[in-house]
């Protein structure tokens, strides 16, 4: 949900930058700008609609001078997008030049105020209202620019990282944070941030994580300052090292991120498995439960809360948990949960899942969790990101970084981790029998090879994909397991070709949406062997009886679908708890081509952003 970016070095600000936006696209791409301070302390800014590639269109040789500068890609919130209202924002002077993401909740009335001060505003955003009320209190009380960006945040209520500029002083910038992500990378002579490492991956593996309510004052040649916004005393550093290669962040011969994330599902679940499956595959080791078995021992209900394709997750977790620990589970949406006056005492865990770990209704969810005393445990992808900084304890997927907005390899990765983590607490309260514990772990531990099989589907699922050009709705079913692979079949065609999909428990179409069925309706039935498998042939038979087409997604070898289904989609045979980690390889894939048929651009899908830092 924006993404920024930010130099100060020796070697030219824009070509940094303007790579550097490129790879924080993902967080939206409603339009884009740069500002830069030239030698001569010149502030150059161009911004304009649409993505980074336009922005270079329009940026003019006055970019290439300078070697301090600060950039921003957005999704927009206040604001249509377009050039007047994409970053970065530059106060009425002309002085200032501030880049932001997040939201300002309160900028109505510090704009009222603002105005009666005889501030004018070009834009509709929120952003423009902060950059104003710096340059008014820098104004007003001559002091310096980190103390009048610090006084300005002192007013603010809401979402920020910012990182502001000022003319005349080709030497400073200065930036902060609160609930959105920071991070500084720190190079020889050099300092990167930006709303993610992405940006200095090839620069430096040095990186700081702002924390909320920090300010850093960057200078030429001089040590980097952190100050606290509350009492304006210095805050230590911490600097860490990324993990982050350049191949990561590459497409690597694919044409798309989201085809490379697809087909990286072996190698990514390879790694999400690591030294997590011990002893002949007799024993499940999660660090995050073994360091705090007295809360899983004591659990009285666990809540899974979560956003998106990670809520789809987290009702597959459900099951799981069900199954393996025999404890009550409700998920919930985050969004849902934060305003729903949850009833939690210190009995409860509630597990947050994100693949970002920065999701702004995720995020406030478990705060709240932890103002309630219960323990908060997080799955995310995203190393140092603001949830696994905001939970007790946690595991981390280790997919490595998604870059297509539509969440592919996250979502395999999610259901292995919970999976373990089920095995893991039912291993510890004795509700799993060594005999399931072994013959699950067998398999998952098999699973990178499972899901390079399972990918070979690709030039039938290709192939069929173009039979459905007529098509503009789909139906998803399924059932136990994989209703919840159905909701997330559905989201995935409907995110990346805009074409209408429900995802329904197949058993509950008859209680309505079989009004729907009709020749131009194909339904996708995710109906894998497992105990449901006859009652799913009966809601299949339904549909054909009313002309809808059946595509089958099936266990390899069984053949009792194929007579009723119009096409069926084989993958290969799992245990019932694993089949959804299998069955979303061809639904991914299907998705995948009915979008490309259709001409849109799979990665960056239209209104839509990778991280969702807005309520
Ligand atoms: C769908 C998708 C979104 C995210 C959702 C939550 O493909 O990517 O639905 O799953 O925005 O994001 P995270 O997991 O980052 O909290």
């Amino acid at each position: 949900m924006c993404g920024i970016v930010g130099y100060l070095g020796p070697k030219g600000a824009y070509d940094i930058l303007i790579q550097g936006l490129k790879r924080l696209e993902y967080r939206g791409y409603d339009s884009a700008g740069v500002a830069i301070v030239d030698g001569d302390g010149k502030l150059h800014v161009h911004k304009s609609r649409g993505k980074v590639a336009n922005l270079e269109q329009v940026a003019n040789a006055g970019c290439t001078a300078g070697s301090l500068g600060i950039a921003h890609t957005r999704w927009a919130t206040h604001g249509e997008p377009n050039d007047v209202n994409a970053h970065p924002h530059v106060s009425q002077s002309g002085m200032i030049a501030l880049v932001h993401n997040g939201t300002i909740e309160n900028y109505a009335v510090l704009k009222k105020v603002l105005k009666d001060h005889g501030y004018e505003f070009k834009s509709e955003t929120d952003t423009e209202v902060l950059v104003q009320l710096i340059e008014y209190i820098k104004l007003t009380s001559s002091c310096s620019l980190p103390e009048a960006v610090r006084q300005a945040l002192l007013q603010v209520e809401g979402a920020y990282a910012i990182a502001v500029v000022e003319q005349n002083d080709p030497d400073t910038m200065i930036v902060a944070r609160k609930s959105s992500p920071l991070v500084i990378g720190v190079g020889e002579d050099e300092v990167f941030i930006a709303s993610d490492a992405t940006p200095f991956v090839g620069y430096t593996d040095k990186v700081i994580y702002l924390q909320d309510n920090e300010i850093g004052v960057i200078r030429r040649n001089q040590p980097l300052q952190l100050i606290s916004l509350h009492n304006n005393e210095p805050s230590a550093i911490s600097i860490q090292k990324l993990q982050l290669s350049l191949a990561q962040l590459e497409k690597g011969g694919y044409d798309t991120f989201m085809l490379k994330e697809i087909f990286e599902q072996p190698s990514t679940l390879r790694d999400c498995l690591r030294g997590r499956i011990v002893d002949d595959c007799t024993r499940v080791v999660l660090s995050g439960v073994e360091l705090n078995k007295e809360r899983f021992m004591n659990a009285e209900r666990i809540t899974l809360v979560a956003c998106g394709t990670s809520w789809h997750a987290a009702l597959i977790g459900k099951r799981l948990i069900q199954d393996f620990c025999q404890i009550p589970v409700e998920v919930e949406y985050a969004s849902e949960f934060r305003y729903g006056n949850p009833v939690l005492n210190n009995k409860d865990i509630v597990i947050s899942i994100s693949q970002s770990g920065e999701t702004a209704d995720t995020l406030a969810a478990i705060q709240l969790a932890r103002e309630k005393g219960a323990f908060v445990y997080g799955i995310c992808n995203v190393v140092g990101a603001s949830i696994p900084r905001n939970t007790d304890s946690g595991t981390y997927i280790h997919v490595g970084p998604e870059i297509g907005v539509a969440s592919t390899k996250a979502f395999t990765g999610q259901v292995t981790v919970l999976t373990l983590l089920a095995l893991s607490i039912g291993q510890l309260r004795g509700t799993v029998d060594k005999e399931t514990l072994h013959n699950i772990l067998s398999a998952l531990d098999k699973m990178p090879e499972i899901i390079k099989e399972a990918l070979n589907v690709d030039p039938e699922v290709k192939k069929l994909s173009r039979v459905f050009s007529y098509a503009h709705n789909f139906l998803y079913l399924g059932r136990g397991y994989n209703y919840p692979t159905a909701l997330e079949g559905a989201l995935k065609l409907k995110e990346i070709s805009y074409i209408h999909a429900e995802g329904y428990p197949a058993a509950e179409m008859k209680h309505g949406p079989i009004a729907l069925i009709d020749h131009e309706m194909p339904s996708v039935i995710i109906a894998p062997s497992d105990s449901l498998y006859d009652k799913i042939i009966s809601n299949v038979q339904q549909v054909k009886s009313r002309g809808g087409a059946v595509v089958a997604i099936v266990s390899r070898g069984n053949t009792a679908m194929t007579d009723i289904a119009d096409f069926c989609i084989e993958i290969p045979e799992v245990p019932e708890c694993l089949t959804p980690i299998v069955a979303s390889i061809p639904l991914q894939l299907l998705a995948y081509y009915i979008a490309v048929n259709k001409g849109k651009n799979v990665d960056q899908p239209r209104n839509l952003a990778k991280s969702v830092t807005v309520e």
